[in-house]
């Protein structure tokens, strides 16, 4: 399948709302559920035009035939001392899943933080029990450093881990 990776526009917001509402049923992996993010279609079409003016941040889709089935983003806190560290986001529809689509998005996030000129490591943090995330992340050589315990509640006592990964990208770390 041919899926296009292109960078967010201010025009996708209306889409990204429902599609943040989508994912967040499909999962309990993420940060929100099916409400989606608390953001009114003005915030999210200010965010979206704001998102890839920066240099610090970059928001990527995956489009099949004009729909959104995938996000990804990639941000860093523009502070000297820390901005050789940036954090990353992914998803994916649920009926995508396991197509290659993850992967298409991860090389961008990649060559972004690679040409960017100051991105040394890239961090996320991933539920431990969320395999295909995992696997999708040691492919392109993220490690495993640490483990943050209870990091995700659902509801009164539905907890998850979180694995928090690292990937470096100069060779020296
Ligand atoms: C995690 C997620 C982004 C992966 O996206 P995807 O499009 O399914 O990923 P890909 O198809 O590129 O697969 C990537 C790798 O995952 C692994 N994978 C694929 N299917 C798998 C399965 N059924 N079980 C375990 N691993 C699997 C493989 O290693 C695969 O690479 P390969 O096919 O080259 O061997 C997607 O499942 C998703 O959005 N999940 C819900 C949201 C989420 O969990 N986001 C991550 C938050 S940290």
């Amino acid at each position: 399948m041919n899926y296009n990776i292109t960078l967010v526009r201010k025009e996708d917001a209306l889409q990204m709302l429902d599609y943040l509402k989508k994912i967040g049923s499909e999962t309990d992996f993420l940060l929100f559920d099916s409400s989606g993010v608390p953001m009114t279609l003005a915030q999210e079409e200010n965010f979206l035009d704001v998102v890839n003016k920066t240099e610090y941040s970059r928001m990527f889709v995956a489009k099949d035939n004009g729909k959104i089935i995938g996000n990804a983003y990639i941000h860093t806190n523009p502070r000297e001392r820390i901005k050789h560290k940036a954090e990353i986001a992914i998803s994916v529809l649920k009926e995508y899943w396991g197509k290659g689509v993850g992967s298409l998005l991860m090389e961008r996030l990649i060559e972004y933080a690679t040409n960017c000129g100051y991105t040394e490591t890239i961090y996320l943090e991933v539920v431990s029990k969320n395999q295909r995330a995992i696997k999708l992340y040691e492919k392109f050589g993220f490690v495993t450093y640490g483990l943050n315990k209870k990091a995700i509640k659902i509801g009164k006592d539905k907890y998850y881990d979180w694995n928090l990964m690292r990937l470096d990208l100069s060779k020296e770390n």
